[in-house]
């Protein structure tokens, strides 16, 4: 029998792509005025069981059901109408238009008849009144941040009458102040009666949000707990199928001489200064953990060390030899290993294999030769060895990577950029996407690199995560490393203060 209080149920759904079963007979249900969140390893099928709900995938076996109703969902516009709406990650809107325009573009042709833009707008501004949308309909979406961004894509299933609504991992770009701001809005709306299914990785946002959770492992749905019975440990264990340590265990620092040294680096942009004379070193054997909101210099500063960027003025110097301003191949063969923050933008090429990927920026090296032409053998290989060590979930090397789920695209970014004996690592933002299992191993790779006597730049949003990796920490605020602290001395909340711009007394370089 299905029940009514359900939205939506599934029985025994299932979808498999060549060589991976990514959804084994899944049976899930979702009540209705619920915040039910999905988590699971990466590449555990949670997108995949969630395209099915919109209609982007069809499943090869199994039965959906809309408030007790079998549904057939044979695209994301049946779904819609239905009143089922996902939120993608990637946003998907027209910049040089404005958020109402952007809202009612292509719903013109929906049941909602002709279109009326005065009607439209008024009705854009009603809805965010009444879930408290912080929003400028008349804006151009060109001028919003990401988290308004955000906004505009659920005001858009919201306009098309979405009564549920699904979300793959949206707090995964948003800055904690943002993501204050997106629960605030899903509590109204579930308290208007909307449902809201959503990804995360992240288990104590999970744990503040969610009334249930359903834990998905290797395609397999492992099972449905309430918030109230279960915890974080717990829940990465049902996960992952082993405890996971939350803690990195590090011992002392044993540090030697200077890696990396930068001095009064300047940047700008269109007229604007970004980087504002940065100062800091970070010498072999200790990991330097950079610390700030996000916007404050920290893409550019990495991006104008690894030669992606030109700097004004200022120095970049790798084991004392001058690299500022270089090319990007001339610096990597300096010995950088990177893991971008973009991973889509600057760390893969989607349409290319997983192989072909993890030797990008490495395809001249001699290892891989044979005498004058790539030597695929040898690159299988190492690929595969990749897979085993970083535990990537893929069938095989030749995979395109643009199928591989977010994380297993990051650990195949990290095997290639750790690998290959780096002087120095720069890791910015390297788990985010990453499951709890993906995350502890990441760390503890840091942590075996910078005790192999290696430099480690970390830049990372997650400020738990820069107390607990750094032997020292940098705070960037506007363009500049304004104080430096060993992790024992600050606190969280301190921290927090020092990122929003104040300075510590006599420290600021
Ligand atoms: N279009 C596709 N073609 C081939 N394989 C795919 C495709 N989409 C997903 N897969 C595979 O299905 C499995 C499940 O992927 P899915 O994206 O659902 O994982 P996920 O749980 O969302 O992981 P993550 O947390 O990393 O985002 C993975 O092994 C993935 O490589
Ligand atoms: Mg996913």
């Amino acid at each position: 029998m299905v029940s009514r209080d359900l939205v939506i149920e599934t029985k025994g759904l299932r979808k498999s792509f060549p060589g991976v079963l990514a959804n084994d007979q899944i049976d899930i249900d979702i009540r209705r005025g619920e915040v039910h969140a999905i988590v699971g390893e990466n590449g555990a099928g949670k997108s995949t069981l969630m395209k099915m709900l919109c209609g982007l995938y069809q499943p090869d076996a199994g039965e959906i059901f809309l408030n007790g109703e079998k549904i057939e969902l044979s695209d994301p516009g049946k779904a819609i109408k239905l009143g089922i709406g996902m939120v993608h990650q990637h946003f998907m809107l027209i910049p040089r238009f404005s958020v109402t325009e952007n809202i009612i573009l292509g719903a013109e042709n929906s049941n909602r008849g002709v279109l009326n833009f005065k009607k439209a707008h008024a009705e854009v501004e009603e809805l965010c009144k009444r879930y408290e949308f912080d929003l400028n309909p008349k804006e151009l979406v060109a001028d919003l941040s990401v988290g308004e961004q955000q906004r505009v894509e659920i005001l858009k299933v919201l306009y098309r009458g979405a009564e549920v609504i699904i979300m793959d991992e949206p707090t995964a770009v948003l800055v904690p102040q943002e993501v204050d701001e997106l629960f605030k809005n899903l509590k109204l709306l579930v308290e208007a009666g909307k449902t809201v299914i959503f990804i995360s990785h992240k288990l104590d946002e999970v744990l503040e949000i969610s009334d249930r959770i359903t834990v998905l492992r290797r395609g397999q749905k492992i099972g449905t707990v309430n918030k109230e019975d279960t915890n974080k440990k717990h829940l990465a264990e049902m996960m992952v199928g082993r405890p996971v340590l939350f803690t990195v265990e590090k011992g002392e620092a044993d540090v030697e001489g200077t890696v990396l040294e930068i001095n009064d680096l300047h940047y700008s942009e269109n007229g604007q200064a970004i980087l504002n004379g940065v100062n800091f070193e970070v010498k072999a054997g200790e990991i330097y953990g950079i610390a700030g909101v996000e916007g404050n210099g920290q893409t550019e500063l990495v991006e104008t060390i690894v030669g992606l960027r030109k700097p004004a003025s200022g120095s970049v110097k790798l084991l004392g030899k001058d690299i500022t301003g270089k090319e990007v191949v001339d610096i990597r063969k300096e010995g950088i290993g990177f893991v971008p923050e973009d991973r889509h933008k600057r760390g893969l090429v989607l349409p290319m294999t997983v192989a072909e990927n993890s030797i990008l920026g490495k395809h001249n090296s001699k290892d891989l030769k044979k005498s004058l032409l790539l030597d695929y053998k040898k690159i299988e290989a190492l690929t595969k060895q990749y897979i085993t060590d970083y535990d990537i979930r893929v069938s095989s090397p030749q995979v395109e990577i643009g199928n591989l789920s977010g994380g297993n695209q990051q650990k195949v970014i990290l095997a290639r950029e750790f690998s290959g004996e780096p002087n120095l690592i720069i890791a910015a933002q390297p788990t985010r996407g990453l499951d709890v299992g993906a995350i502890e191993f990441v760390r503890k790779e840091l942590v075996k690199a910078r005790d192999a006597g290696k430099a480690v730049l970390l830049i990372s949003a997650d400020l738990e995560e820069v107390m607990a990796m750094s032997d020292r920490i940098g705070v960037i605020y506007n363009g500049r490393i304004t104080s430096e602290f060993l992790p024992e001395e600050v606190d969280h909340q301190q921290l927090g203060h020092y990122m929003l711009g104040s300075e510590k007394e006599g420290a600021a370089k």
